[in-house]
């Protein structure tokens, strides 16, 4: 039996995919099932704290007690998650956003012809980096997906984005990123890292909590 540990606090957790429609049938979107991001939300539940899950497309349950907003673009992400954010104190950043988006998404099916075809992409907004800005006294927890240079890419989306710790997996770590059961993190603050083993993502999440909760306190 846990004890109620973030009773009296409110935490967003995004998750999952963002999808940018290019037409009706057609949009770019990435790998990310929403199965880390959910395992976060509920274990901050179990833990009695208020969560507002802000969520991609996916086809996992809604967590106990966690309230639910389902977006589709990084636009609709943006907009839910910075308006909970307002009443919240912290967010964990789990979700995969479209950094770029189709300038603008046909009303109507693109036809195709016989050669190429391009399509120009504008970047999107960073939602965390946004959330880093407007922080205050809020914590703020980063996730960072990397394949190369994991340790000093993470490093620096800490401090660009104004994090108080970042969660790093790699996708040259075998059992650790998009859509399986496991992950394999590395937990980076401004005062060090701390490796984990591959573990449950529900175990990860669990671990990602118990320093939430050391900061909150
Ligand atoms: O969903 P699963 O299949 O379980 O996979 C889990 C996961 C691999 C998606 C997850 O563990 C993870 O790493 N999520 C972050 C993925 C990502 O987009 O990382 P990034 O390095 O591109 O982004 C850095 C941080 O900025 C992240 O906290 C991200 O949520 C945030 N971000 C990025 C862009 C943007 N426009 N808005 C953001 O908030």
């Amino acid at each position: 039996e846990k004890k109620k540990s973030l009773a009296g606090k409110r935490m967003i957790v995004t998750a999952g995919a963002t999808i940018e429609a290019i037409d009706p049938v057609r949009f770019i979107s990435n790998h990310s099932s929403g199965k880390m991001g959910y395992a976060l939300a509920g274990e901050l539940a179990a833990r009695g704290a208020e969560v507002t899950l802000v969520t991609g497309r996916t086809s996992l349950p809604t967590p106990p007690g966690v309230e639910r907003v389902d977006v589709l673009s990084a636009a609709e992400m943006y907009d839910a998650a910075t308006r909970a954010f307002e009443e919240a104190d912290g967010a964990v950043m789990c979700a995969a956003v479209a950094d770029y988006t189709p300038e603008r998404a046909s009303e109507t099916k693109l036809r195709k012809g016989d050669g190429e075809m391009t399509l120009t992409l504008r970047r999107t907004r960073d939602i965390a980096a946004e959330l880093g800005a407007r922080k205050g006294g809020r914590l703020l927890v980063g996730f960072a997906l990397e394949t190369h240079d994991e340790q000093a890419h993470a490093e620096a989306k800490l401090t660009k984005k104004n994090f108080d710790f970042i969660v790093l997996n790699s996708l040259r770590d075998p059992g650790a990123g998009f859509r399986g059961d496991t992950n394999k993190v590395t937990l980076i603050d401004r005062a060090g890292r701390e490796e984990l083993p591959l573990l449950s993502k529900r175990e990860v999440a669990a671990r990602i909590v118990d320093k939430i909760e050391t900061i909150l306190k």
